[in-house]
């Protein structure tokens, strides 16, 4: 049987169930010119005839031939019929169960964060994407997991793709691809693949470290035209950008305040260190809570630092400890000597948020460090010279934070003593 293109498209748009408007939705064109594709009174431009042929999910090697067809070059005989009827004619098939590999046990309980737990909840019903931001070793990756165990526990398909150790974000769809069980090879390629299997799911992507591969933040938009059952937490040191992202900006572990008197070992910061410590020595008691204090506000229960920092519990007191870091961040690295790796010391984690910062914000940065307690806008501009852009910049990329309660700037102490 010989079809018009336009009859044939229509064909195989029902054989997908979808609508014209979810067609063109899915295509990035408008109602009206399916309508007229449809009926022959129109041919797509080649981009748009690719663009159809991905929202139709042709197989790549029949998106050529279909181009060809589309744009009158070819009779659209060439188009395998049995394409027209869903899941024949050379689509591939995949699993239709998910078989996504069980989530991360964290090697430690979880302190604290009850409150960003709760919050997180409440984001996630609401927004399709929600970013956890916030500088290396604030405990993001850790505070995903515990969101995913939980979200998986209330009944929800949940995976979970780690991607620190991704070279680039050519692998990004590889990389969620082999998290949600599929196996990509020379048949389909990964994308290819992701977007024919998740139209029909419904399920939370944990996306863990995505900082270095904000180029390809374009798939999750992708994903997100195709599959509208799927749903985004990633973690980043820097925001996604995407139209509908949801930050959520992470601080440190809850802190008490200098003169409240309260018991410092209440505190989740406090805990963490203690907890790291005794893993070291397991009666280690402490005396004098004032270094314990000291070494809470200096890190601002940044979980990192606190864990770095009772790594040497075993070699110095916890006032030497403190001592040292009032003067340089460096013994807030691995006490061991011979450890590599991502977390190997806070400086080395800094310089890899400082790579992703352009020239002139780094300067903006150098500058505003000087100011211990924070700061106001007038006086960055006025002592600092720095523009509304940079302040905008920095606070975007979190290496500033505005108190909205005094309308004041604050800088982690942290990052500040390393500007
Ligand atoms: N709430 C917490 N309770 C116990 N340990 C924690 C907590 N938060 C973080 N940690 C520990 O602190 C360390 C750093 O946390 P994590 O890896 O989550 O940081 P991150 O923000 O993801 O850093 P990066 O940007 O480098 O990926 C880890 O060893 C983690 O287990
Ligand atoms: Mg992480």
């Amino acid at each position: 049987m010989t079809y018009s293109f336009g009859k044939w498209l229509q064909r195989r748009r029902k054989a997908e169930d979808l609508t014209q408007k979810q067609l063109a939705e899915r295509a990035f064109c408008s109602l009206n010119t399916i309508k007229k594709i449809e009926t022959d009174q129109r041919r797509p431009s080649r981009q748009l005839a690719q663009s159809l042929g991905a929202a139709l999910r042709l197989p790549p090697e029949q998106v050529e031939i279909f181009i060809e067809c589309a744009r009158g070059l070819r009779p659209v005989d060439h188009l395998a019929e049995a394409m027209a009827r869903k899941g024949e004619g050379g689509m591939v098939a995949l699993p239709h169960r998910l078989s996504p590999a069980p989530l991360p046990q964290p090697a430690t309980p979880l302190l604290g964060r009850e409150v960003e737990m709760a919050s997180l909840t409440d984001l996630l019903a609401h927004s399709w994407l929600v970013t956890i931001i916030g500088p290396g070793g604030m405990g993001k990756t850790r505070l995903a997991l515990a969101a995913a165990h939980q979200q998986q526990a209330l009944g929800r398909n949940v995976v979970f793709v780690s991607l620190a150790e991704l070279e680039s974000a050519a692998h990004l769809a590889t990389a969620v691809a082999q998290a949600l069980g599929l196996e990509p090879g020379a048949r389909l390629p990964a994308e290819a693949q992701i977007l024919q299997f998740l139209p029909a799911q419904k399920l939370l992507l944990v996306l863990d470290n995505f900082e270095h591969l904000l180029d390809g933040a374009g798939l999750l938009l992708t994903i997100r035209q195709a599959a509208p059952g799927v749903m985004f937490l990633v973690t980043s040191r820097e925001p996604l950008q995407l139209p509908g992202e949801q930050l959520y900006p992470l601080s440190g572990l809850a802190c008490p305040l200098p003169d409240s008197g309260e018991e410092v070992d209440r505190f989740p910061a406090a805990q963490l260190f203690l907890q790291s410590a005794r893993r070291l020595i397991p009666d280690l008691a402490i005396a004098d809570p004032a270094p314990l204090l000291r070494l809470c506000q200096l890190t601002e229960g940044m979980p990192l630092a606190l864990e770095l920092a009772a790594g040497w519990t075993n070699t110095l007191t916890l006032s030497d400890i403190v001592a040292e870091l009032e003067k340089s961040l460096d013994i807030l690295r691995r006490s061991r000597p011979g450890h590599i790796g991502r977390h190997h010391s806070i400086r080395v984690v800094f310089d890899a948020t400082w790579q992703l910062l352009p020239p002139a914000e780094r300067k903006a940065f150098a500058r505003l460090s000087v100011f211990r307690g924070g700061f106001t806008r007038e006086t960055a501009a006025a002592v600092a010279h720095i523009s509304l852009p940079h302040l905008s910049a920095l606070t975007g990329r979190r290496w500033l934070a505005l108190d909205y309660g005094n309308g004041r700037y604050h800088i982690h102490e942290l990052l500040r003593q390393y500007g």
